[in-house]
């Protein structure tokens, strides 16, 4: 009974069922079959140029693994719990088919590096695979921000109506927000994507191994520097996961304006049907539900976050088993943002724009008090005056129930005699925005150069 276990040569006592469903990670780390396979194919090449193996050997070993992954990817192999994890799944199915030779593989190797090998492949093609939709994204943003380079909505502080933006400006916002997180990811890849093989249990080997060789072969940055660290640390899942619950914050903002912006009250969006879902009682609701879901859902990555410090807290040195517990929030958070971005994406690209009804809201909230300000203070009145005196201005206007344009030339002249005819082009809101045309601002222009440093980003 004890010897079925691949470690099992010193124990005598079956292990106890509960234990190995509680200590098996097969269930989930399957996942990681196709890093698992390239590594020891790697490893074995690499044990062959080193005269460890045969060249013959090796090149059995290889094809034999080629037959494992083709069975995983046919869907014909058999994951066996009482084998643990992928590792041992993989490696026992190895032996059956090319028969003692593949019991050569594990030379001069620990599961220890190997699934820090395996996991920090995994993770760096999953970033990978994040970044480029985090980039679809941008471009997504980037469009819809050039067809709104002149639509005007009020723009908030504290949710109050604070001064007009344009909503090109508005979007773009997010894209420079995604075009940080997709920069993160490729800074977290260069130090994820490193070679730790070769560290095998926590010491290093005593057969002659050439680390960089195997790096070189699945295309990584480069190789660990000491043994210990190689096997022990887990900083490369947590910068991941705080990339992801990044991204998840940013489009859980966006998915709080989205929601917003889709009650009749401000009745911004209209929600593409594709993208909503109705009531079972109410005929006339269309629910923002995938922006509420996506915005509920980064909790879940935030809590993949927490749990993966919490689990290296306190972790002496160097590989403990503790870590088998890295892979399921990753997977988690895998799940989530890759799904999050895509999703995000397609909504926005459909999403409707009212136009008439941004328009509309410029009306309340004295969103170019700050430009009477401005004018003032170009007629030569300090600006801490000149803000009094527009705040004088707007009590004077919500008395009557009228925005600042709206005050007769007498009225505003009663409270400075300063003001001239020319000062109501200046409270237009298109004038408003027009008038911010400083680096980074929201003006047609600064909005086109926005357009142009991203739209070069995204070609490269
Ligand atoms: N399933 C293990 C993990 O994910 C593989 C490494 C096990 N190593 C060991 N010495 N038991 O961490």
């Amino acid at each position: 009974m004890a010897e079925k276990k691949m470690w099992g040569g010193r124990f005598r006592q079956a292990t106890a069922a509960l234990v190995e469903e509680y200590t098996q990670s097969v269930s989930f780390d399957r996942a990681l079959y196709a890093q698992d396979i390239a590594g020891s194919k790697a490893h074995a090449r690499m044990l062959a140029k080193q005269g460890v193996l045969t060249a013959d050997e090796a090149a059995r070993i290889v094809e034999g693994l080629d037959m494992v992954l083709a069975e995983i990817e046919g869907g014909t192999f058999v994951w066996r719990r009482e084998l643990e994890d992928v590792h041992m799944n993989i490696e026992s199915r190895l032996t059956e088919l090319v028969g003692d030779v593949g019991k050569k593989l594990h030379t001069g190797r620990s599961r220890n590096d190997q699934v820090a090998l395996d996991f920090r492949l995994f993770v760096s093609d999953r970033i990978r695979a994040w970044r480029g939709l985090a980039r679809d994204l941008v471009g997504v943003l980037a469009e819809r921000a050039g067809e709104h380079a002149t639509t005007l909505l009020p723009g908030c502080t504290h949710m109050q109506p604070a001064q007009p933006v344009s909503l090109g400006h508005h979007l773009l916002a997010y894209a420079w927000m995604l075009r940080r997180d997709a920069e993160r990811l490729a800074d977290c890849d260069r130090r994820a994507r490193v070679c730790p093989l070769g560290a095998a249990a926590l010491a290093g080997t005593t057969y002659p191994l050439d680390p960089a060789f195997v790096a070189e072969q699945l295309d990584m940055y480069g190789t660990f520097r000491n043994s210990m660290d190689a096997v022990s640390d887990r900083d490369f899942v947590l910068e991941s996961l705080f990339c992801g619950a990044t991204i998840m914050a940013h489009l859980s903002r966006l998915c709080e304006e989205i929601i917003i912006w889709a009650n009749p009250a401000f009745g911004f969006v209209r929600l593409p049907d594709a993208y909503a879902t109705g009531s079972s009682i109410m005929p006339q609701k269309k629910n923002p539900d995938v922006a509420e879901i996506m915005r509920g859902k980064t909790g879940r990555v935030y809590g993949a976050l927490t749990a993966m410090l919490t689990t290296v807290k306190g972790l002496p040195m160097t590989y403990n088993r503790d870590m088998q517990e890295d892979k399921e929030p990753f997977l988690d958070c895998d799940r989530t943002v890759s799904a999050s971005l895509e999703i995000m994406a397609g909504m926005l690209r459909e999403l409707g724009f009212n136009e008439g009804r941004m328009r509309a809201a410029l009306r309340a909230g004295f969103l170019n008090a700050t430009e009477l300000a401005d004018y003032l203070v170009g007629k030569g009145i300090p600006f801490r005056e000149a803000h009094h005196l527009t705040g004088a201005a707007v009590a004077l206007a919500e008395e009557r129930n009228v925005t600042l344009e709206e005050l007769p030339l007498a009225d505003l002249q009663s409270i400075c005699d300063r003001i001239g005819d020319d000062v109501y082009p200046v409270l237009d809101p298109a004038a408003a925005v027009a008038r911010r045309e400083m680096p980074g601002g929201t003006g047609p222009a600064s909005v086109a150069a926005q357009l142009a440093e991203l739209a070069d980003w995204l070609e490269d």
